[in-house]
């Protein structure tokens, strides 16, 4: 019976402190995480306020059912364990009630969540279209008006409707960012469009949300909010061609990415690189993460990530390349000067 023996300490200090940490861990996360209870757009405020009404349903439904149930155990409890009480079934009147008063509160819930669907699924028709392309393990995001492509952090003019069209280009993911509300499935070979709006300056983050591979939790985003004005000044500098290296290391940097495997999978605009499986870099120095999210953008991890991807982001397509220490210098020489 080993079973009957761990039941009998209930309370062992391991389980104590296992529940304090987990309590401690919620309302510290509570405060920093990416929550859909503090929503930052429409649409997430809809969903939110959608939330919060179910859950006042349901609460009401908990403590009356709880009252009642408290109620009959101490009202009806056995007395004299001899005596049998009285034997009764069925009421039809209790069982009409119950039935309808949980069918009514079924609708009510229904009609609620469809307006709330119907409010929130299309995005207004000046909407900024996106275009989000989920790979293993990372983020595409396209501006098809505005001739832009980048990677993993999408950066969205304050107050401004944006029409999200999400894809894959392997196998299914889902596009997440908690505060900005909904997630949507990206699915290889569909389009699906979700309403993305942030109402408050600020980076707002997000993460697959539907298993894809061993780094599916490593499949991370952002989505910076900047102000009308710094989003056309950012719109600006993403239309350049990518700078050319001044630096002689970052000159380097160039011949060794031109010369490397980097050029069949990567594209910089105005150079011969024009590699369609990886991130674009053409401003990679202007992003503030690698590796989707993962690393801060600084000398030291671009040289940890070029030396050996696959021990950041387990099963990372970019393979171990082999390069040599000086090589990898070069190289953070030159995407950094990509600004
Ligand atoms: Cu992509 Cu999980």
């Amino acid at each position: 019976m080993p079973f009957a023996r761990d039941r009998r300490k209930g309370w062992a200090p391991y389980r104590v402190a296992g529940i304090g940490v987990l309590l401690g861990f919620l309302t510290g996360c509570a405060a920093q995480s990416p929550s859909i209870l503090r929503p930052v757009s429409p649409k997430g405020r809809a969903e939110a306020d959608l939330f919060g009404f179910i859950l006042a349903i349901t609460v009401f439904v908990f403590i009356v059912v709880q009252a009642l149930l408290l109620y009959a155990v101490v009202r009806f409890r056995a007395r004299d364990p001899q005596v049998i009480p009285p034997q009764i079934h069925g009421n039809r009147a209790l069982e009409i009630s119950w039935t309808t008063v949980t069918a009514l509160g079924l609708a009510v819930i229904f009609a609620m969540t469809w307006r709330t669907m119907a409010a929130t699924s299309t995005p207004p028709a000046d909407a900024l279209p996106v275009k989000v392309i989920g790979h293993q393990w990372w983020w595409e995001f396209q501006y098809p008006t505005l001739g832009i492509t980048t990677a993993n952090e999408l950066v969205i003019p304050v107050g401004q409707p944006l029409r999200v069209t999400v894809t894959s280009a392997d196998v299914i993911h889902s596009f997440w960012v908690p505060q900005l509300g909904g997630k949507m499935d990206a699915i290889p070979g569909r389009e699906n469009v979700l309403w993305l709006q942030a109402d408050a300056e600020g980076t707002y983050y997000g993460q697959c949300a539907e298993l894809c591979g061993a780094s599916h939790a490593n499949m991370r985003l952002r989505v910076h909010a900047v102000s009308p004005e710094a989003f056309d000044r950012w719109v600006e500098s993403q239309r350049a061609p990518a700078a050319s290296p001044t630096e002689p290391l970052a000159q380097q940097g160039y011949q060794v990415f031109m010369s490397k495997a980097c050029v069949g999978c990567h594209t910089i605009n105005g150079t011969p690189a024009q590699g369609k499986v990886g991130p674009n870099l053409t401003h990679v120095g202007s992003r503030t993460t690698i590796a989707a999210g993962l690393l801060e953008n600084t000398p030291e991890n671009l040289a940890r990530w070029l030396d050996n991807p696959p021990a950041i982001k387990p099963g990372s397509l970019m393979p171990r390349l082999g390069l040599t220490p000086q090589e990898i210098q070069a190289l953070v020489a030159y995407l950094s000067s990509l600004k």
